[in-house]
């Protein structure tokens, strides 16, 4: 089987996800975030803070085409499609599975996920996460060949839909 990328806003699961994926098919997980954070020797909000978001998305360029023919569960950080050079790759890519989640469940989750501090969102409200997300959802649905819905839904449930659709 090859490799699955899994892609999606914050909190929509990917690195849960993903971490079940590579348990059942017995693949290799990375989760760009934590990869990067390792590679850069910093945090990701320092790393913001320090070169700013445009370095960032290059970092996960240099990434992507790192682990282009891996075959291995990987979740991006949820803002890789923002940048063009990012889809275009993505599209050459093992299937792309966008995790598609309701406002409701990311906000709710985020708020409960302090742990992980995501610079895009540090003292954003409800409202200005949504509108974050609004623009995304074109390039989510663009470079994804297959679409699951996760709101309301256990990982299992999630993991089995993709496996029995890849
Ligand atoms: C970002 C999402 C984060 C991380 C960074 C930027 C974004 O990853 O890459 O804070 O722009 O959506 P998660 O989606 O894993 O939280």
């Amino acid at each position: 089987m090859k490799g699955i990328i899994l892609i999606g806003f914050m909190g929509s699961g990917k690195t849960t996800v993903g971490k079940l994926l590579a348990e059942k098919t017995g693949m290799q997980h990375v989760d760009f975030d934590e990869q990067l954070v390792i590679e850069l020797g910093m945090t990701i909000q320092e790393y913001f803070g320090l070169y700013g978001e445009k370095a960032f998305r290059d970092q996960e360029t240099k990434l992507l085409k790192r682990y282009i023919d891996h075959e291995q569960i990987i979740s991006t950080g949820g803002g890789i499609v923002l940048k063009p050079e990012n889809r275009q790759l993505l599209k050459q890519l093992a299937p792309v599975v966008y995790l598609k989640t309701e406002p409701e469940t990311f906000l709710s989750r985020l708020k409960e996920d302090q742990e992980n501090v995501r610079p895009l969102i540090i003292s954003k409200t409800a409202e200005e996460i949504q509108e974050i997300f609004e623009p995304r959802i074109p390039f989510y649905e663009e470079s994804a060949s297959l679409i699951i819905p996760t709101s309301d839904r256990t990982p299992e449930s999630i993991v089995q839909e993709i496996l029995e659709k890849i």
